[in-house]
């Protein structure tokens, strides 16, 4: 089903638009997108070499509001396709003044045009769209194509967090990680009652079914690479 378009939204886009990095390339033409690199320069964009993190798909930008309000030396990008939600999470950081967040609308498809290799420390992926209908599943954000991808991006300590209420698409991700050239660092089939909870943000998703008692998954996946470099067996 289609989204409709917010009333006011360009308004409200315009509004905000010093936390919106404007690019270039038409990215519904991904196929071309790809192979066009116009890279962030972080340094002009965020006036410092602090490490950058990625959320992807981020919605209305609860989590990584907080998270860029907790940690003001990291720098963090959240990218969502839809503007009719990202304009919400703009708000929030505009209203706050942070500077160490900025939001591009933008499909994680044709994030290798802009995010240069290896420069992000962690990439989140928090409660993407299982796509269980047969045919979508190389859509799912945590299909192995995107995590070839991904590893392009992430420097040698990088890290990627999923959070996810979906059992099914958890079973999906564990897999497709431990076959995709990740090793699996931590993993919690009830995030709220385990140590991985200490410091967890919720996002709005989460909130909504954390209130509701349903469990929450969450892993921590590493490129295999780091444990051969690191010396680790
Ligand atoms: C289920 S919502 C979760 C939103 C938020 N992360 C949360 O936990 O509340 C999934 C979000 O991912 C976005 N999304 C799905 N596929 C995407 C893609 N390929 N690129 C960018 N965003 C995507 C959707 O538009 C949607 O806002």
């Amino acid at each position: 089903m289609r989204m409709r378009r917010k009333h006011n939204l360009d308004e409200r886009l315009e509004q905000v638009k010093d936390y919106i990095l404007e690019r270039t390339i038409a990215d519904r033409n991904m196929k071309t997108s790809v192979e066009i690199k116009d890279y962030i320069d972080y340094k002009k964009v965020f006036g410092n070499d602090n490490k950058v993190e990625l959320e992807i798909g981020c919605g209305k930008g609860r989590f990584i509001n907080e998270l860029a309000k907790r940690h003001p030396d990291t720098n963090f990008i959240a990218i969502e396709m839809l503007s009719n939600v990202i304009v919400d999470g703009c708000e929030r950081a505009q209203k706050e003044n942070l500077k160490n967040l900025k939001f591009m609308i933008l499909r994680a498809e044709c994030l290798p045009s802009y995010i240069p290799e290896h420069s992000l420390n962690k990439i989140y992926i928090n409660f993407p769209t299982p796509l269980p209908q047969k045919g979508y599943e190389k859509q799912r954000l945590t299909n192995r194509k995107f995590l070839a991808m991904y590893k392009t991006l992430l420097n040698k300590d990088g890290s990627i967090e999923q959070k996810t209420d979906n059992r099914g698409m958890f079973e999906y991700s564990l897999c497709e990680f431990s076959q995709g050239g990740f090793y699996l660092k931590e993993v919690s089939l009830d995030l709220l009652n385990s140590p991985m909870s200490q410091n967890n943000i919720m996002t709005e998703h989460e909130k909504k079914y954390s209130d509701m008692l349903l469990p929450i998954y969450k892993l921590t996946a590493a490129p295999i690479e780091a444990l051969n470099d690191n010396g680790v067996n």
